[in-house]
């Protein structure tokens, strides 16, 4: 079958267009770090393509033989919030399951079921120490959505790593990668009795933190390109500055787009047909209209009063606006959630043009819905 430019979840080569996700992230300092046993954080906005650089480098690592490499989702965790036991049991669920399937043989859910009894807040600490010591080589763990995870449950994690690290390789992961999208060590993280800590004071283990960028325009001719090249359909020249200005290579923006305009524009089903930039700019607003989830994660982090502080200020023009009045905190927030970026020597801006229409159109939006609630008496809904 004909592959396609995916939208949905993590790439899979053999059905998507695909650049090579290890040559997405500086693999020579990833697997520097690794052999010194580092704990580390890889972090990105929403769908830049982490889980597809992670799963990669599970399998790469373990088909290199020197670890045994095993990703644990614990997005589940979101659902149960400050339920430490519920979240610390999942968890310890999942990384049994899936280091099953790498190691083939019933060793984790033995270990799974002689935690069992041990209270959440050592649960996770006891059942990576037993399974550390008990497979035949060095452990690597790789945990995504680690920030799905919010308050004590978060807080629980990140101590239970802290409290085995001086232990490993040979009774604890020797290394471990924790991913999301801000850096975790960042994160002002309220607990139950209102207390207020950072990730970096529960973690507390010094290391990097590594970014996953976008794609650069000559990545986006290789992606297209693979298309080019099975089915024969070309994108004229000028297709390309203008997908670059739109999506400013955000990696799912990029599939959406050449999925729109090869796939749901169904007229270019027709492969001799030449993709123009006009086609790419209907594909463009198709996509905005649509409000697929992307747009919506989007348009929901606009309710935040941090992100509105930084980004109202931009919108009301150049001259009013001054980066200095704005914590950094916020600035830096904002920058991780791929809402804008800061280059060198420039000014702060909306990261692409799809943001740059969708975000002022929310915005006022947005607003003349509270204006409406706060003054019932009032209507003001006017476009
Ligand atoms: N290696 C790749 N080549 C081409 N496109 C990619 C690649 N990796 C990711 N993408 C694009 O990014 C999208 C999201 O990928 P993935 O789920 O790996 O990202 P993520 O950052 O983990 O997302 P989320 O924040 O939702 O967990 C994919 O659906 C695809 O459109
Ligand atoms: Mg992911």
């Amino acid at each position: 079958m004909e592959r396609f430019f995916n939208t949905a979840g993590p790439n899979d080569p053999t059905d998507n267009y695909t650049l090579d996700p290890l040559k997405r992230i500086d693999l020579e300092e990833v697997l520097t770090l690794i052999r010194r046993k580092r704990y580390f954080v890889l972090h990105a906005p929403r769908q830049t393509g982490k889980t597809s650089c992670l799963l990669a480098l599970r399998d790469y690592l373990n088909a290199h033989g020197d670890y045994i490499a095993v990703y644990v989702n614990v997005e589940a965790g979101q659902a149960a919030r400050n339920d430490v036991a519920r979240v610390i049991g999942a968890t310890c669920d999942n990384l049994a399951d899936e280091l099953q399937r790498v190691l083939g043989n019933s060793l984790p859910t033995e270990v799974r079921q002689e935690v069992a009894r041990i209270e959440p807040t050592a649960m996770l600490q006891a059942f990576l120490r037993r399974i550390s010591e008990r497979v035949p080589k060095p452990m690597m763990l790789i945990i995504d959505e680690i920030d799905a995870l919010v308050g004590d449950s978060l807080v629980s994690v990140l101590r239970q790593l802290r409290a085995g690290y001086a232990n490993r390789p040979a009774h604890f992961p020797a290394s471990v990668i924790l991913c999301g999208v801000r850096d975790v060590r960042d994160y002002r993280i309220v607990l139950s009795n209102q207390d207020i800590i950072t990730g970096g004071s529960a973690f507390n283990i010094k290391s990097e933190s590594l970014r996953l960028g976008n794609f650069t325009i000559d990545e986006i001719r290789e992606l297209y390109g693979q298309h080019t090249a099975e089915t024969g359909q070309r994108f004229d020249e000028g297709c390309f500055p203008m997908v670059w200005e739109a999506t400013g290579g955000q990696p799912w923006l990029v599939n959406a787009l050449a999925h729109e305009v090869t796939d749901r524009m169904r007229e270019n089903r027709d492969r001799s047909v030449v993709i123009t930039a006009e086609m790419i700019y209907r594909a463009q607003e198709r996509i905005i209209y649509r409000r697929d989830t992307h747009i919506d994660i989007l348009i929901d982090k606009l309710r935040e009063p941090r992100v509105r502080r930084v980004i109202e200020p931009m919108l009301t023009g150049s001259d009013e606006f001054d980066p200095e009045q704005i914590p950094d905190d916020d600035i830096q927030y904002v920058t991780d959630l791929g809402l804008i970026k800061k280059e060198r020597g420039k000014p702060i801006e909306i990261t692409c043009g799809i943001y740059r229409e969708i975000i002022p159109r929310e915005l006022t939006w947005s607003k003349q819905q509270t204006m409406v609630t706060r003054e019932p008496g009032n209507v003001i809904l006017s476009n």
